[in-house]
């Protein structure tokens, strides 16, 4: 039997957390709540020493070269923009995909206004990249390469290793957003060659929402986007010139870095292996399932090693919305319809401006709650 509702949200955010993670931010709010780095009282020190921990486990499951090189944000976006406003400079020319999101789109459009030239490399129809594609399109004034990893349309995995080779060689920094897929695939920054790696903390892994972070590789700098407080240096009224503090000026979300710090533990107790192994199982099981079901079109890759736990779909001339509503009305199914703020990934595969009906696996989600999903799409059909 599944769970009611079935969550199938996860790549917006990922619900249910574990339970350890609740604990964890219930336990600072009662027992801790100092401002950490701020005081030398023992609440400080306590939340202070919880923040630095956490740092450390991020900077572990990422490889980072030092602790210090992991940057708390609010979210993914927040990272995004700090390399994109923070690096460039008028006149660079940087190279991304046509799958991304918003969140890399929207900040280029705007620095393109000032003075920033951009380069799309076309995906196929899946969602697919040619890393040759990547090098054709640089040119000498080239500053940034930026992918997103996975995704969040039709989780199709993007090959990044291969392009942070490119890139390397050519002497060109490379940003990933890995929004999609931190806490799903292992990523070792130094191994692949990525020199900042924006994350999200509320989606696979497991932390709550207005966390996220910046992972910068070893020879990469950035100017800061906000300048204030950082507990250190307070003789001066200057901002300090070292990591992290450079990068972060005023008090941070302290309790929800303690529940990310829980859901990063629990995650790797259960191995970060296993959620992918799980997702593509389960991502097998629905589109085996939704082949037996006529008038439903899917979009992305077949294979389930070219992807995560996203999948897309439309059915027949229904309208996207409507089979969303449907699902939540009558089987308590939960699901994003439409764009998902990546319109260019829409243009890429065809279903801009329709959109999709996304469902998004997580590791707690069930083949019951696939085979339960599965009836309520036939049963749409039927009707
Ligand atoms: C691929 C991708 N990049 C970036 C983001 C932005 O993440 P956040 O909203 O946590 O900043 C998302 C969120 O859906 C995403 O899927």
């Amino acid at each position: 039997m599944s769970i009611l509702p079935v969550y199938l949200d996860n790549a917006a955010t990922s619900w249910p957390k574990h339970p350890s993670v609740i604990a964890a931010m219930q336990d600072y709010l009662e027992n801790c709540g100092g401002s950490p780095g701020r005081a030398g009282h023992g609440k400080a020190i306590a939340s202070t020493r919880m923040v630095y921990n956490t740092r450390d486990l991020i900077a572990t499951l990422f490889n980072a070269p030092l602790t210090d090189k992991v940057i708390f944000t609010k979210n993914a976006t927040e990272a995004i923009n700090m390399v994109l406003f923070g690096f460039l400079n008028p006149g660079d020319h940087v190279v991304v995909s046509s799958m991304e999101h918003n969140a890399v789109m929207r900040p280029l459009r705007e620095l393109e206004k000032r003075g920033i030239d951009l380069s799309i490399v076309q995906c196929d129809f899946c969602g697919r990249l040619d890393p040759a594609k990547v090098k054709s399109a640089f040119t000498p004034r080239t500053r940034l390469v930026l992918l997103t990893h996975a995704s969040n349309v039709t989780g199709t995995l993007l090959p990044i290793a291969e392009v942070a080779a490119i890139a390397r060689e050519a002497e060109i920094p490379f940003a990933v957003d890995a929004a999609q897929t931190a806490g799903v695939c292992p990523l070792d920054i130094q191994a692949i060659g990525i020199d900042f790696l924006a994350f999200t903390g509320h989606k696979s892994l497991g932390g709550p929402q207005g966390t996220g972070g910046l992972v910068l590789g070893p020879n990469v700098d950035l100017r800061p986007l906000v300048f204030g407080g950082t507990g250190s240096a307070s003789e001066s009224d200057i901002q300090p010139s070292f990591l992290p503090d450079k990068l972060e000026s005023g008090t941070l979300n302290a309790v929800g870095i303690a529940g990310l710090g829980a859901a990063i533990s629990a995650l790797n107790n259960f191995g970060i292996e296993n959620v992918l192994c799980h997702e593509r199982q389960l991502m097998k099981f629905f589109r085996d399932g939704l082949r037996e079901i006529s008038q439903i079109t899917v979009y992305g890759s077949e294979n389930p090693h070219e992807g995560l736990g996203v999948l897309s779909l439309n059915i027949a001339d229904h309208s996207c919305e409507e089979v969303g509503l449907r699902l939540e009305r009558d089987f308590d199914i939960l699901t994003r319809t439409g764009l998902q703020c990546a319109p260019a990934a829409h243009h890429t595969i065809g279903t801009f401006e329709r959109g999709t009906v996304r469902f998004s696996v997580s590791r707690f989600t069930s083949e019951e709650d696939i085979l339960a999903t599965l009836a309520a799409l036939a049963k749409i059909v039927r009707s």
